[in-house]
């Protein structure tokens, strides 16, 4: 049993893995024994996150870079520097990821644009330019992974002044299920997750007020908020062999939100 869930040696690209979800990404993987790669634009943030995991983990199992996934410079950097360290993927996290609050009626173009950017287009870009490293890595009986990172409000239809943020994310978990058809032939297997509400940077405005924090708890079914471990959990079994016929999947990992009435 253990070892069906084992994916020690695998190589992992997370993206925007320097911070709340992706942090929490990066450390489960390096922790199962993986070799993390993490991107975002902040390279000096990504290559302190790196150094942090590979002085907790006691090897050098991680590496950080610069690279802003919004735009084509920043995809070309990403499969240079992986392509530098690493002759296949196995894993590509696809995990960065941005919002933008406005009332209708005054939300501008530039919130839309910017969060469809990163959210979707970036998303597509990445997994078309890292296709060759991760086909080098598939197998009929281990197939490499996308995980992406969608969100509950791609399911449910609650707007909260996010509008590009909720179509960007249900766009995201549609694209999943295309490309889970597209790259299937290719033993690549393409599923999203859609997180709760987990602490980040994204949620520190809810998460560090303590009234919208109980607001965020009471809107869970379970009564919480996300953990690292709840996010290590979903990845070790995506990712091992255990998760090898998951395919077009949008796994809820949101305490049962997505669930409710
Ligand atoms: N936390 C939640 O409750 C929650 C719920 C549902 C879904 N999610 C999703 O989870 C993912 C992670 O978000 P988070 O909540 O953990 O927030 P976060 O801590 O703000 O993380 C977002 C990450 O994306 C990176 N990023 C943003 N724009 C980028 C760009 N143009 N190029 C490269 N990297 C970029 C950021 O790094 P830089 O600033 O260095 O670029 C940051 O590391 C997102 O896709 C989010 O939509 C979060």
């Amino acid at each position: 049993m253990s070892k069906l869930f084992d994916i020690a040696g695998k190589t992992v690209l997370v993206t925007g893995g320097a911070s709340g979800i992706g942090l929490m990404a990066s450390r489960a993987f390096a922790k199962a024994g993986c070799t993390v790669m993490i991107a975002s634009r902040k390279g000096a943030v990504c290559e302190g996150a790196a150094a942090s995991i590979n002085e907790e983990m006691g090897r050098d199992c991680a590496f950080g870079f610069a690279a802003d996934l919004a735009s084509d410079e920043g995809i070309a950097a990403v499969v240079k520097a992986v392509s530098g360290r690493a002759d296949k993927l196995d894993i590509l996290m696809n995990n960065a990821g941005a919002t933008w609050g406005a009332p209708m009626g005054e939300f501008p173009r530039s919130g839309w644009d910017k969060i469809m950017n990163v959210n979707v287009t970036g998303v597509f870009m990445l997994a078309q330019a890292l296709l060759p490293m991760l086909e080098a890595a598939a197998s009929a009986a281990d197939p490499a992974r996308i995980v992406n990172v969608g969100s509950v409000v791609g399911t449910r239809a609650v707007g909260n002044n996010a509008y590009s943020y909720a179509a960007s994310k249900a766009a995201v978990h549609h694209l999943t299920k295309v490309l889970s058809n597209e790259l299937a032939p290719r033993h690549i297997t393409v599923n999203a997750i859609a997180p709760g509400p987990f602490p980040s940077r994204m949620m520190a405005f809810v998460t560090e007020n303590e009234e919208l924090a109980a607001l965020a708890r009471a809107d869970v079914p379970l009564g919480r908020l996300g953990e690292p471990d709840d996010v290590a959990g979903v990845l070790q079994f995506l990712c091992s062999r255990a998760g090898a016929y998951i395919n077009g999947a949008i796994i809820p990992l949101d305490g049962g939100m997505s669930a409710k009435p």
